[in-house]
C-alpha cells in the first residue's frame, strides 16, 4: 500500500527530493530508494530514523500494519512539528486512538486508500481528526487526489469503503482470476486468457467511471445484456447461483472484519 500511495504522490507531481521514506528493514529500505528515487531510512539501521524522518515533514503518511500504529505514533510524537499532519492509512486504528498517542492537538487524518493509487485510478476515503483544519483537509486531499478519487466522510461509514473500495481491488483481480481460469478450460493459452480477463476488466471499469451519472452498473450491464443472448445467459448462471448476494455479503464481511480489528485493537473484543 505505501508503494503505491507513494508512486501516486510522485506520477502526481510530488518531487522526489521533498520525499523521506522509512522501512524496517535495510533491505526493503534499499530497494524501495531504487525503486521510487526517494531516500529510504531503515529503522534497523539506526532506531530514530522514523522520528527523524517525521521530525522534518509537515505531512507523514504512516503506513505500517493496524497493531503496529500507536506505537510509531508514540515513537514519532516528541519530534514532530505541532502542525504537521498525520495521515495513516490503517484499516480499523480510529483518530482517536492516534490522537491518545500523539501531542495534544496534533493535526491527525485517517485513510482508507486503495492499491489502484498506483496507477493514478485509486479511491481514497479521509476522516479529518479533532484538530485538523480545513486548510489541512485540503491540503492532503490535494496530495492523494493527484492519483485517485478522494471522498471526505464520517468516520462511522469507513468500514463501510473499506468493504467496497479498500478490499474492493482484490474482488475486481479475483473475478479476473475465474474469467481467465474459463477462458483456459475452454481450450484458450493462459496469457491470452488472462489479457482477455484484464483488458475486460479495464475497459468495463473505464466505462463505468465515464459514465456515471448517466448510466448505473446495472444500467450498462442492461444495455449489453440481450434477451436469450449469450451474455444473458452467463446472468443466469450467476444469478442461479446467487453471486450477487454472495458479493454483497464478501464486502460486508470485510467491512465486519475492520470494525472487528478495531475491537481487538482497543482491547475490548468479545
Ligand atoms: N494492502 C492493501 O490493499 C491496503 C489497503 C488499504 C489500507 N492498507 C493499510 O496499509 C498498511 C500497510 O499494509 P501493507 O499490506 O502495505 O503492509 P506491508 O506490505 O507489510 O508494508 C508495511 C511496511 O511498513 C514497514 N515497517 C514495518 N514496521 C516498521 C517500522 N517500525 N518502521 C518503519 N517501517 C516499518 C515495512 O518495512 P519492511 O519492508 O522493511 O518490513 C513495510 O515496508 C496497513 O495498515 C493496511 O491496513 C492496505
Amino acid at each position: 500500500m505505501n508503494g503505491a500511495i507513494l508512486s501516486g504522490l510522485l506520477t502526481g507531481g510530488v518531487e522526489a527530493d521533498r520525499v523521506v521514506a522509512t522501512a524496517r528493514s535495510s533491505a526493503s529500505a534499499r530497494r524501495s530508494a531504487e525503486q521510487y528515487g526517494v531516500q529510504v531510512l531503515a529503522e534497523e539501521e539506526s532506531t530514530g530514523a522514523n522520528a527523524e524522518a517525521a521530525g522534518k515533514a509537515d505531512v507523514i503518511f504512516l503506513g505500517v500494519k493496524p497493531p503496529q500504529i500507536v506505537d510509531l505514533c508514540h515513537q514519532i510524537a516528541s519530534s514532530l512539528k505541532p502542525s504537521a499532519v498525520v495521515v495513516s492509512v490503517a484499516a480499523a486504528v480510529t483518530v482517536e486512538m492516534m490522537e491518545e498517542a500523539l501531542p495534544a492537538g496534533q493535526p491527525v487524518i485517517r485513510t482508507m486508500p486503495n492499491t489502484p493509487l498506483s496507477v493514478g485510478a485509486g479511491v481514497v476515503g479521509l476522516v479529518p481528526g479533532t484538530h485538523t483544519s480545513q486548510e489541512q483537509v485540503e491540503s492532503v486531499a490535494e496530495l492523494l487526489g493527484t492519483s485517485g478519487a478522494v471522498h471526505v466522510l464520517d468516520e462511522e461509514q469507513i468500514d463501510a469503503l473499506t468493504g467496497v473500495a479498500g478490499s474492493g481491488p482484490a474482488y475486481a483481480f479475483y473475478l479476473a482470476e475465474h474469467m481467465a481460469a474459463a477462458g483456459v478450460e475452454m481450450g484458450l493459452d493462459p496469457e491470452l486468457a488472462a489479457d482477455l480477463a484484464a483488458q475486460t476488466i479495464y475497459g468495463a471499469g473505464k466505462m463505468l467511471v465515464e459514465n456515471r451519472g448517466e448510466n448505473d452498473a446495472a444500467q450498462l450491464r442492461r444495455d449489453v445484456t440481450s434477451p436469450r443472448g449469450t451474455t444473458s445467459r452467463a446472468i443466469e448462471t450467476f444469478d442461479a447461483a446467487e453471486m450477487g448476494r454472495t458479493i454483497r455479503q464478501g464486502a460486508q464481511a470485510s467491512a465486519a472484519r475492520a470494525a472487528e480489528i478495531t475491537r481487538q485493537l482497543r482491547g475490548d473484543a468479545a
